[in-house]
């Protein structure tokens, strides 16, 4: 068995939830089903809950995130500037956190990242929930990695990271408020839940891929993946 398996964390029913019940036709049921896959490649490829997960891939890892959350970020700086009520709304100043990965990077004893994934702008509101869905979503697992990279003895000596659950004990309040945002948004507000969830599918495809899955070649800084189940309980949204 693998520390994945040791790790996987309960069904999402009794994780982090908001408690709604919702039908399927929902925002938040639609962006969690139509973008399992993503998640699954994304989560295959880094492989942060490995027993044997080195310093070295760690860096690799967080600096790929870093890339990532600094372009994802700049695309959702630019919507902010135009939407300031809509960025108010969702509380965006809060949910920055580019700066915690270089933070990290550099308690690893790491240069911050470079390279940027490439992303496309940010057109309107609809577009930059579904990108911070992508973002916000993360913390969730975060917890579960934050945990997890406590345990490696292999680590002992690293300073606690914070990228990975940025609101310790906020996380559901802030995950919650996202989510009452996004509904919202669609339920109450004109916002399209296709061009929300087609936005959603691309950061998150456009981070897979800049993770290295799904490619002919692996990225060098990968290994293997260990084949775990799944994490996120998308049995409850099958
Ligand atoms: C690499 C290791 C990762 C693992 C092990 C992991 C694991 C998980 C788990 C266990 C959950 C469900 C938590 C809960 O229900 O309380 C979750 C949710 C989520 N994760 Fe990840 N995750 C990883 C990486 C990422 C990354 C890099 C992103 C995006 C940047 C991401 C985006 C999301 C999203 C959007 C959700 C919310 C799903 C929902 O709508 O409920 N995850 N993840």
């Amino acid at each position: 068995m693998t520390a994945g398996e040791n790790a996987t964390p309960a069904p999402r029913d009794d994780a982090i939830d908001d408690g709604d019940r919702v039908d399927d036709r929902d925002v938040l049921r639609r962006l969690r089903t139509e973008t399992a896959a993503e998640h699954q490649a994304v989560e295959d490829t880094l492989d942060l809950l490995d027993a044997d997960l080195t310093r070295e891939r760690l860096v690799g890892a967080l600096t790929r995130m870093h890339g990532f959350w600094l372009a994802a970020e700049a695309g959702l700086d630019a919507w902010a500037a135009a939407h300031p009520a809509d960025a108010a709304e969702v509380d965006w100043a809060a949910r920055r956190r580019s700066h915690l990965f270089a933070a990290d990077l550099a308690a690893l004893g790491a240069p911050a990242a470079v390279d940027r994934t490439p992303l496309p702008d940010v057109a309107d509101t609809d577009q930059a929930l579904g990108r911070l869905y992508v973002l916000e979503g993360s913390s969730l697992g975060g917890v579960f990695i934050d945990r997890h990279l406590a345990t490696l003895p292999q680590l002992s000596g690293t300073a606690r990271l914070s990228c990975f659950s940025p609101y310790g004990a906020r996380t559901g309040q802030m995950w919650h408020a996202f989510r009452t945002v996004t509904r919202h948004r669609v339920t109450a507000a004109g916002g399209d839940a296709d061009r929300l969830v087609a936005a959603a599918r691309e950061t998150f495809g456009t981070l897979a891929r800049w993770c290295g899955a799904a490619g002919p070649e692996q990225a060098p800084w990968t290994q293997t993946p260990s084949r775990r189940g799944h994490t996120r309980g998308n049995e409850d949204v099958a």
